[in-house]
């Protein structure tokens, strides 16, 4: 991984194109939950949630060949650890949002903490793109030894 380019190069492509689905979905979601769009109905916007999975397992495994690349680099660097954490709160609210807006009737007001769940969506995205470019500024160690 570390010695191809290409190899390293198209992981980082298939994550950012996989990020840009996933991400995109998710705030495309919650912006219309904290009040843009007013008119646009909720419901049929979960329609997106399988093609946001299958692009979230596109981003793990990028993910993991890039994290393959350089390990010592990524493992010894608190951001990835808070990069790690604000996705997985991300990933369970989309969950949940995809369980509890898939029926919702289009003249219902949006509930407080589907509001709440929102604005802690936007938090979470932001933070994980900020610490995913910063993984590569932020880091204390790129190899541990010969190999990794
Ligand atoms: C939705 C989830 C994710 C988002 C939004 C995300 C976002 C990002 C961003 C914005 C970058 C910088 C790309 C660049 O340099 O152009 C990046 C790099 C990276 N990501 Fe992710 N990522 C996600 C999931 C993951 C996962 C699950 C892993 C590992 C298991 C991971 C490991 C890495 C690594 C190792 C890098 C390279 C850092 C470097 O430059 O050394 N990412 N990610």
């Amino acid at each position: 991984m570390r010695e191809s380019g290409a190899a390293f190069f198209t992981s980082l492509t298939l994550h950012s194109l996989a990020m840009a689905f996933v991400v995109g979905i998710n705030l495309a979601i919650a912006f219309r939950l904290v009040g843009f769009a007013p008119k646009l109905p909720i419901a049929p916007l979960t329609r997106f949630y399988p093609l946001h999975w299958y692009c979230a397992v596109l981003i793990l495994v990028s993910g993991l060949a890039l994290l393959l690349a350089y390990p010592a680099k990524a493992l010894t660097n608190e951001v990835f650890y808070l990069k790690l954490t604000a996705l997985s709160i991300g990933l369970l609210i989309s969950k949940r949002f995809q369980y509890t807006l898939s029926n919702l009737p289009e003249d219902e007001p949006v509930q407080n903490d589907h509001k709440q769940l929102a604005y802690l969506s936007l938090v979470v995205w932001a933070t994980t793109i900020c610490a995913g470019r910063f993984l590569a500024y932020t880091h204390n160690v790129l190899l541990a030894s010969r190999f990794y």
